[in-house]
C-alpha cells in the first residue's frame, strides 16, 4: 500500500499495530486526528459542576497541590483527583455513552482531634436522591500519588492520598493555621472546658463555629423557622417547663461563663429570669443546645 495522505498512513499503521498487538489499546495513546479520543475528550468536557468549589484552606504547605491533578487507574476506571478542586470517575472504554461523572467538589476539611485529616468533596452527580460525594484522606508517602479508591457505602467514596507533606508530626494540626483572634478564641474555650464550665458538647459546637469562621468547614446553612417548629415537641406541659428549666440554668451557667472571661453576648433571652416559658421565648430556647453567646 503506498502512503499518499498523512492520515491515510497513520491509520495503516495503526491497523497494523491493532493487528500486530492482537487488538490491545494501544492506539489509545496515537494522536486523536482518529477520532478516537475525540468521544473521552467530550465526555471530560460535559462534566457539569453542580457548585463551584471552596477556597483553598488549610495548611499553606498544602496549597501548592491546587491547580495539580492526579489519576488513579482501576479495573475499567480512572479516577481523578485534583486537590481544592474535584474529584472524577471516568469509564476507560470507547463506548459512545462511556460514563463520566463528578464524584465530589472541593467543599471542606475533615478535622479529628484538632488534626486535619481529610479533604470532603461533596455534591458529585446525583445518585439516586443524593449526591456523590468523595472523602480523600490525606497520608504520608514517598511521592504525592492517590493510592487507593474504594467506595465504603453506595455513592460515598473513600480516597488515600500519599504525599511527603503530610509526614511532619505537625504538618497536619489545626491550631497553627488559625490567626491570632481565633487561636486566642480557642484558648478560651479550651480553658472554659478544662475548668467544666462548659461541656464536651457545648465545647465541641463552639469549636465547630470557630472552625466555620476560619473558612475550613462550611456554614451550615440551617433554615432556623422551620428547625424550630419541627423541635417544638413536648410530650406535656410539664415536660416543656421541665426542659425550660433546665434551658434556663443551662443559659445562666454559660452567662456567668461569659462574664468571667469578658466576652460579650446578645442578651435577647436575658428577660426569660422573671417569666414564665412563653411559646416564643421556648423556640429560642430550644432551637440550639443553650449557647447564645456571640464569640465574634
Ligand atoms: C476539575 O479540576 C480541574 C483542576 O483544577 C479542572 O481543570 C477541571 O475543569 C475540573 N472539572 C470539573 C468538572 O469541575
Ligand atoms: C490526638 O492528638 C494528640 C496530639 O496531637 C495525640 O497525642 C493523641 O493521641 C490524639 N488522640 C487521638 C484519640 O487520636
Ligand atoms: C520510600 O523511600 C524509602 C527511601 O528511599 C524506601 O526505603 C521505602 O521503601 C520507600 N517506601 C515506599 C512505600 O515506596
Ligand atoms: C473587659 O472588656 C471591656 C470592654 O468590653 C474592657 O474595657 C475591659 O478592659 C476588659 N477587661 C479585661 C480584664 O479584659
Amino acid at each position: 500500500m503506498e502512503c499518499v495522505y498523512l492520515k491515510w498512513c497513520l491509520l495503516y499503521l495503526t491497523a497494523l499495530v491493532a493487528v500486530t498487538s492482537g487488538g490491545k489499546m494501544k492506539i489509545v495513546e496515537e494522536p486523536n486526528t482518529f477520532g478516537l479520543n475525540n468521544q473521552l475528550v467530550s465526555q471530560i468536557s460535559r462534566l457539569q459542576a453542580k457548585i463551584s468549589p471552596s477556597p483553598v484552606s488549610g495548611p499553606p504547605h498544602l496549597h501548592r497541590l491546587a491547580g495539580k491533578c492526579y489519576n488513579y487507574i482501576e479495573a475499567a476506571y480512572k479516577y481523578v483527583f485534583c486537590p481544592f478542586h474535584n474529584v472524577t470517575q471516568h469509564e476507560q472504554s470507547f463506548r459512545w455513552n462511556a460514563y463520566s461523572g463528578i464524584l465530589g467538589i472541593w467543599q471542606e476539611w475533615e478535622i479529628q482531634n484538632n488534626t486535619f485529616t481529610g479533604m470532603w468533596m461533596r455534591e458529585g452527580d446525583s445518585c439516586g436522591n443524593k449526591n456523590r460525594q468523595t472523602k480523600v484522606l490525606l497520608v504520608c508517602g514517598n511521592s504525592s500519588k492517590l493510592a487507593s479508591v474504594s467506595e465504603p457505602q453506595t455513592c460515598v467514596y473513600s480516597l488515600m492520598f500519599e504525599t511527603p507533606l503530610v509526614c511532619h508530626s505537625h504538618s497536619l494540626l489545626v491550631y497553627p493555621v488559625l490567626s491570632e483572634v481565633l487561636q486566642k478564641e480557642w484558648d478560651e474555650i479550651a480553658q472554659a472546658r478544662y475548668e467544666d464550665l462548659i461541656t464536651e458538647q457545648g465545647y465541641n459546637k463552639l469549636l465547630k463555629e470557630l472552625f466555620e469562621e476560619a473558612g475550613l468547614l462550611r456554614k451550615a446553612q440551617q433554615p432556623k423557622a422551620e428547625k424550630s417548629t419541627t423541635s417544638l415537641t413536648h410530650q406535656s406541659l410539664e415536660q416543656c417547663t421541665q426542659d425550660f428549666e433546665k434551658q434556663r440554668a443551662e443559659i445562666e451557667r454559660l452567662q456567668s461563663l461569659l462574664t468571667q472571661h469578658n466576652i460579650s453576648y446578645q442578651t435577647t433571652t436575658g428577660r426569660t429570669r422573671d417569666q414564665g416559658p412563653s411559646p416564643v421565648q421556648d423556640q429560642h430556647l430550644h432551637g440550639d443546645t443553650g449557647f447564645i453567646a456571640d464569640l465574634h
